[in-house]
């Protein structure tokens, strides 16, 4: 993961660096740092700590060529030493990297024992400071592309000299953008560092390489040959990565799900069938996905087998990319991912390709490597999420799974009854999110040791979901299960002191769920109930109730998500975490 922010140009990098590494914090917090270039030297300033903390180190200090660096820890412990940039051991060079340098031991030992090198971190990044050094005979870039054939690896590096104005940049692997301005040049992991000054960008390809000087930008392979490159435009601006007055960017993101959910399915209902993929000998759909994105999949896989009847798997990509899956031409695998860039979804899809499958992408993040590897799927327009707990991105992939039903679907009837239920679908939402009670829900169960989720059916994922969301940004145990499942172990767990939270909906396994919870009530568990209608069962059941507005079957996990999120929310805000960055966690897991 880490974030990589650098600018080249007429002003005062410094301060935009250190704002830009800011809005990058969600891809790791454990260590920050920059490179100044000036007057033939290197300054570096590095910290322990977040960007703030940065901030006060570098007051003052100004230079137009600036790199920073924010870190999620893969090789080393986060500390100041193993923070980036690393230096060459002559210091003069710097570099910023994101990635893991798979072969870093093996020329970390060539240079040590053979040349004599000393190395000061435990970190794999290093190396690409020190074979830079050793490659370099006064010509930077071509010292740079020499280390480039050594090692192996995913990366997104920035490099300077301190004796060449120039700024070099490359990428295999992990992310890099360059926004282009007149006489300016930024180099990020996204495009939100510079947004108020360029949405002008060039997404750097895999193995693609950038230079930069006074007399502008050159995109080139990794031989040195000049690439051409088209500019894209980021299409949305500086407002869509601010909070707005929300406390935190979760609690915005929560908030703008009436929106995010209507961009998702606005320009595609009434066109359904330009989805650009290919659906032809089509025989069966696998999801290949992590984390949120996979317990939205789950929802997926209810949504079509039932409306489609073709069948639908969902897989971890970690796991399946490493058990040889048994996979067909006409298979279609879908890489579900909101950053896009996911290592085990990218190659997870990598290797669908190769063995013969159609691929397609259920993507947020437009212009990402998930995205460019599947070239055709399917975008959610939901804006970039920046809260680590992913939650507006999960209702839009059910939007997008929906559309992909209905694209399958040659039902007109179907068709026609979702179009007019997904459009009543935002200000039901909004209606919700207005007027909702779970802050003193929140409240009352905040020192809970455990918390128990469970739904059945198309809900089972979101009780899963719901978990997860408490277990990352409140630290509580939890465990979202099938609530039929719960008496095949978990209701071991169940004491006076465990809070259950059900999903019940008045749908074709209410008697059910409700079942299950008589069996958590006759052992003093106590009752959070999600549901679309108090009744009679539910009031005698439950200790506490959020009512939902009814929907159609295909959209309740929408709906009976937004408590969870708001529920994980405020009991972690109740318990002082910090709720956008989490501890451990990153937004963009770009390694594997
Ligand atoms: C990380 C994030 C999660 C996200 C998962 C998958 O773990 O913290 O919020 O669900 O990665 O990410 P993706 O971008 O592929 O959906």
């Amino acid at each position: 993961m880490c974030g990589i922010s650098a600018y080249y140009g007429k002003e005062n990098g410094v301060p935009i660096i250190l704002q830009g590494l800011q809005r990058l914090e969600y891809r790791g917090y454990d260590s920050a740092g920059l490179a100044l270039l000036k007057n033939n030297e290197i300054e570096i300033i590095k910290t322990k700590g977040k960007i703030t903390e940065l901030k006060a180190l570098a007051e003052g200090r100004s230079a137009n060529i600036v790199m920073g660096h924010t870190r999620w820890a893969t090789h080393g412990e986060p500390n100041y030493i193993n923070a980036h940039p690393h230096s060459s051991a002559d210091n003069s060079i710097a570099i910023v990297h994101n990635g893991i340098i798979e072969n870093h031991a093996e020329l970390r030992k060539e240079l040590q024992e053979k040349y004599n090198y000393k190395f000061t971190s435990q970190t794999d990044s290093e190396v690409i400071a020190q074979l830079i050094q050793f490659f370099y005979k006064g010509d930077f870039e071509e010292a740079f592309r020499k280390m480039l054939t050594k090692i192996e690896g995913a990366f997104g590096i920035v490099a300077l000299h301190k004796d060449h104005k120039q700024m070099l940049c490359a990428r295999k692997g992990s992310p890099l953008v360059l926004g282009i301005k007149e006489g300016e040049y930024f180099i990020a992991s996204d495009p939100t560092p510079f947004l108020e000054y360029t949405k002008e960008v060039i997404y750097l390809n895999e193995k693609q390489m950038a230079v930069i000087d006074d007399t502008g930008y050159k995109v080139k392979d990794f031989n040195g040959f000049n690439l051409t490159t088209e500019l894209e435009t980021v299409p949305y601006g500086i407002e869509a990565i601010q909070k707005g007055g929300f406390e935190h960017y979760m609690l915005k993101e929560i908030f703008e799900q009436p929106e995010t959910i209507l961009n998702c399915f606005r320009g595609k209902i009434r066109h359904i069938d330009s989805i650009s993929i290919k659906k032809e000998n089509i025989k069966r759909i696998i999801f290949v996905c992590c984390g949120t994105s996979f317990y939205a999949a789950l929802v997926g896989k209810y949504i079509i087998e039932k409306t489609v009847n073709l069948p639908v798997s969902v897989e971890y990509a970690s796991e399946f990319r490493y058990r040889q899956p048994m996979l067909f031409p006409t298979d279609l695998v879908i890489a579900v991912s909101q950053s896009g860039e996911t290592a085990d979804t990218l190659e997870a899809i990598r290797l669908s390709k190769s063995l013969g499958c159609n691929v397609a992408g259920i993507v947020n993040v437009t212009g990402s490597s998930i995205a460019k590897e599947c070239g055709q799927g399917i975008y959610l327009h939901a804006g970039p999420e920046i809260g680590v707990a992913s939650t507006k991105a999960f209702s839009s992939q059910i939007i997008a799974f929906i559309l992909l039903s209905m694209y399958f679907s040659q039902n007109p009837y179907f068709r026609k009854e979702v179009i007019e239920d997904l459009e009543e679908l935002p200000a039901k939402v909004k209606a919700f999110l207005q007027i909702q009670n779970i802050q003193s829900i929140a409240e009352k169960y905040k020192h809970a040791k455990f918390f128990m989720y469970m739904g059945r059916d198309i809900n089972y994922p979101v009780a899963r979901e719901g978990a997860l969301k408490l277990k990352e940004i409140s630290y509580i145990p939890a465990e979202g299960y099938a609530a039929g499942e719960m008496k095949h172990g978990p209701i071991a767990l169940i004491d006076e002191n465990t809070p259950s939270v059900f999903i019940v909906t008045k749908d074709s396994v209410y008697e059910k769920v409700i079942s299950n919870m008589e069996e958590v009530k006759c052992r003093k568990g106590k009752i959070i109930c999600i549901c679309d209608e108090i009744t009679e069962e539910i009031e005698r059941l439950t200790n506490d109730i959020i009512l939902v507005p009814k929907v159609r079957w295909e959209l309740t996990p929408i709906i009976n998500v937004l408590p969870l999120q708001l529920l994980a929310y405020y009991i972690a805000k109740a318990n002082g975490r910090e709720i956008d960055q989490p501890r451990n966690l990153a937004k963009a897991v770009t390694v594997e």
